[in-house]
């Protein structure tokens, strides 16, 4: 089939696009190499995929309407993976307008495209912090979220609703998946994870929000892209018998739905560390420090739902991923 990955040059796009193309499809890939993050690192997760013939890359803004209109009808994707986004919570707080430009203009721009030219099926990436100030845990898609702590976090919620009313007014299927920190091999600059590891190989302190006392359901890159590439094939279909009183607020009397994609085991922030200080063979010296704002204390992902699905659940350990992201970062940094 022939695919639209957005934020292909991105962490979790990049992946993505290397599974697709891996199961035979034919894939065009997105992004505007914006400066959010080193650029080095998005060119080089292009560079992987050069050399492979069923991929093309076309540098292009999401909120450039006319430009994306001008690459559906060219195209005539079958299905749609929308990756592409401004991610990053803290960064919300500072550029806020950052996220009204990629992620609801962009985000409409590719609703608009996929309306028009009939696409058979539109993922896009929701969050987990769409859960805001939730304390049930696990996170269940079957709660409300009504209630966001940061900027971020309520456009990806606002993107949930924009494909709701685009799945009921032209039947476009959509899939939202709300990822839990995703970590592994090529990954964001600006995650924990990242910084942590840079920070100790040259010998500086790590900065530990909340004194450590943070649960996240860190979930590996890999079982990501498994979990995207399975529930790409399936799509939603409209359930007759739904009402807003009685149905489950992940599903719709459209063609709609919501997963949640963590791992359902949360780790305490300190045993990330741990894992880190593990695969490293050093101790990190630690700035305990304060709640940041719009911050999420604990995340924890029910994940029934996925696993009914696709008969799959996340389940690559902290330990074994935080060691195969280290090996990554050593190789293509160069460092021992
Ligand atoms: N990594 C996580 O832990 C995580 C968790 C929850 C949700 N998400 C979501 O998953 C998606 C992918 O995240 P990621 O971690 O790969 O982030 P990323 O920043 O590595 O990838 C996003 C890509 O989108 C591109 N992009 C941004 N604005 C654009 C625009 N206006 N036009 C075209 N391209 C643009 C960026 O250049 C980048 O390459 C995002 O929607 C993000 O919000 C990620």
């Amino acid at each position: 089939m022939k695919f639209l990955v957005t934020g292909a040059a991105g962490f979790i796009g990049y992946h993505v696009v290397e599974r697709l193309l891996a199961a035979g499809h034919q894939v065009v890939g997105i992004d505007n190499l914006n400066d959010y993050y080193d650029v080095g690192l998005k060119l080089a997760r292009l560079e992987l995929l050069a050399d492979k013939p069923a991929f093309q890359f076309i540098k292009l803004d999401l909120a450039d309407r006319s430009g994306i209109a001008g690459l559906f009808v060219a195209h005539q994707f079958e299905r749609v993976i929308h990756l592409g986004a401004q991610a990053g919570v803290r960064y919300s707080l500072d550029n806020p307008l950052a996220y009204a430009d990629a992620n609801l203009i962009g985000h409409l721009n590719i609703l608009e495209g996929c309306r028009h030219n009939k696409v058979g099926h539109l993922l896009y990436a929701s969050s987990s912090s769409v859960y805001g100030l939730n304390r049930k845990l696990p996170f269940s898609t079957e709660d409300s979220v009504d209630h966001p702590i940061s900027l971020y976090a309520a456009t990806k919620k606002a993107n949930e609703l924009m494909a709701h009313s685009y799945s009921h007014l032209y039947g476009l299927p959509t899939t939202g998946l709300r990822f839990f920190t995703v970590y592994g091999p090529w990954g964001r600059p600006d995650m924990a994870l990242f910084k942590f590891t840079k920070a100790i190989l040259a010998g500086e302190s790590i900065d530990v929000y909340n004194h450590g006392e943070m649960h996240r359901d860190f979930t590996y890159i890999d079982d990501i892209t498994e979990a995207v590439v399975r529930l790409q094939d399936i799509v939603p279909q409209p359930n007759v018998n739904w009402t807003v009183e009685q149905g489950s607020p992940a599903t719709s009397s459209a063609p709609y739905h919501i997963y949640n994609i963590g791992n359902s085991s949360p780790v305490k922030l300190m045993q990330y560390i741990h894992a880190l200080e593990k695969a490293l063979g050093v101790t990190a010296r630690k700035n305990m420090l304060p709640m940041q704002p719009g911050d999420v204390m604990d995340t924890s992902a029910d994940t029934d739902e996925l696993y009914q699905t696709i008969g799959f659940k996340p389940e690559i350990s902290v330990e074994e991923g935080v060691k195969r992201f280290v090996t990554w970062y050593k190789t293509f940094y160069k460092v021992q």
